[in-house]
């Protein structure tokens, strides 16, 4: 039997802190009171070892690799279900009936519009602009066109919020790309599903009929499903404390979709494979990987390692399968990056280096390779990512602003700046 409480003693004082255990997963310290009574903070950046909320959606267990939606195994989400039910499933908290499962598809459905004048926004973007830029302006933008569902603390607002959100993102990232492309905009079609209709928006131009290969919707939506949630993430993480002041659920997903494009995070897909095209070919890979352990050489090799998995990402496996899957459909016999990938994973996964700091690939790894081959330019990638996990940081929004405990996050610092002095005059000052 685990024992209940911890203790510390601090400056010859003992103190005694409530352990708590979850459903599964390593248990907490309930330090709420440390300051309180020790006037003590603890230090912890980059939260290595820090549970900043107490969550039902999303479990990963880091050493054993898995990965768990409301307890069910992201393998057997991504063989079975599709986007949308894993939507329905992590806001919810249960798979949907068939007969609510139609009700979200058709809800959603007929969110995936956005006000016209929307398109203004774009027009202000030179059209080189990352996508990114694009994204995280225009949905920080949303908040002007919905007041009728900024009240966080009307729970039926708060779900208009989340389906317009989840609606909405393919097609502002569809035109997002179409901007950048210089092609009109394509108007979302209610007879299609959610990855179809996405694929549609980005790839269809009005000079011809658009049809969608199945095949490659489904792995579009297999990729929409891989990247829907994933604990407490650093920008699930921006979400959660934007949400935590009040701020309106669009402008919280907008401070995600900003987090998510740093290439530590969201943007390692497009760096992953500007890494592979930049090693170009299996015999340059040991220049890189010697980089890459080298102290002094600030170089990593992007879509590897994780800060929870110490195992392989369970969804580069599947992302890895969903590769293949693409390559074939599309005739792609010897993709050279995809060549240098499996080659590069090879040698790392042999490495002793790798091998003891627990360096896998992670879903950025092979991701890049799939997008490519579905026609996406690199700087799309990470627009696709905040796509798909616009549902995970909407549910976890959800959930805190849910939970009775909940406050502004405010954490408070070891300040090692000077102590109090006094104003020197200008003319006084070396
Ligand atoms: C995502 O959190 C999530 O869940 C994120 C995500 C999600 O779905 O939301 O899974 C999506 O962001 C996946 C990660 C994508 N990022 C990358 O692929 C970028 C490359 N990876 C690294 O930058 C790094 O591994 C992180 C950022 C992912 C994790 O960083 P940590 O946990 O802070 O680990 P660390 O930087 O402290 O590294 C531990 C050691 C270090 O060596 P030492 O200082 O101990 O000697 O491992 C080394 C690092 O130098 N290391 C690497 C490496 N990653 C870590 N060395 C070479 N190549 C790498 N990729």
């Amino acid at each position: 039997m685990s024992e209940k409480t911890a203790k510390l003693s601090l400056s010859s004082e003992e103190h005694e802190f409530n352990v708590r255990e979850g459903t599964i997963g390593p248990r907490v310290v309930d330090i709420s009171s440390l300051y309180k009574e020790t006037g003590a903070f603890t230090y912890d950046p980059g939260f290595t070892s820090t549970a900043a909320c107490e969550s039902k959606i999303t479990f990963i267990d880091g050493d054993k690799g898995t990965l768990l939606h409301r307890g069910y195994p992201i393998e057997q989400l991504a063989d079975h279900g599709d986007f949308l039910e894993v939507c329905y499933l992590l806001l919810y908290g249960e798979l949907p009936t068939r007969t609510q499962k139609e009700d979200f598809d058709y809800r959603v459905t007929r969110h995936t519009m956005v006000h016209e004048q929307m398109n203004r926004f774009f027009t202000g973007f030179r059209r080189d602009a990352h996508p990114m830029a694009v994204m995280c302006g225009t949905v920080g933008a949303l908040s002007a066109f919905y007041h009728d569902s900024t009240d966080i603390s009307d729970p039926h607002q708060r779900m208009v919020a989340s389906m317009r959100m989840i609606a909405k993102m393919p097609t502002i990232a569809a035109m997002a790309y179409k901007y950048h492309i210089g092609q009109p905009f394509v108007y979302p079609q209610n007879d299609l599903d959610y990855a179809s209709n996405f694929l549609r928006m980005c790839f269809a131009v009005p000079c011809e009929e658009y049809k969608v290969n199945p095949v490659l919707a489904r792995a579009m939506d297999r990729i929409f499903i891989l990247h829907a949630d994933h604990e407490q993430n650093a920008s699930t993480s921006t979400v959660r404390l934007a949400g935590s002041s009040g701020a309106n659920p669009f402008a919280c997903i907008a401070a995600g979709i900003a987090c998510l494009w740093g290439p530590a995070h969201g943007g390692a897909n497009e760096a992953a494979l500007n890494m592979l095209s930049e090693i170009g070919t299996p015999d340059r890979i040991p220049e890189f990987v010697a980089r890459a352990k080298d102290k002094d050489d600030p170089f990593r090799l992007m879509g590897f390692g994780h800060r929870v998995y110490k195992n392989y990402d369970p969804r580069a496996k599947i992302m890895q399968k969903t590769t293949h899957e693409v390559l074939g459909e599309l005739g792609i016999k010897d993709d050279p990056m995809l060549e240098v990938a499996l080659e590069l994973e090879k040698m790392a996964l042999n490495d002793d280096y790798f091998i003891e700091k627990k360096l896998y690939p992670n879903i950025d790894f092979y991701s890049g390779i799939t997008l490519r081959a579905l026609g996406f330019p690199t700087n799309m990638f990470t627009v696709l990512f905040s796509v798909a996990r616009t549902v995970g940081w909407i549910a976890q929004w959800k959930e805190m602003i849910e939970d009775p405990h909940q406050r502004i996050g405010r954490p408070r610092q070891l300040y090692t700046g000077a102590t109090e002095r006094d104003y020197l005059p200008i003319d006084r000052r070396s």
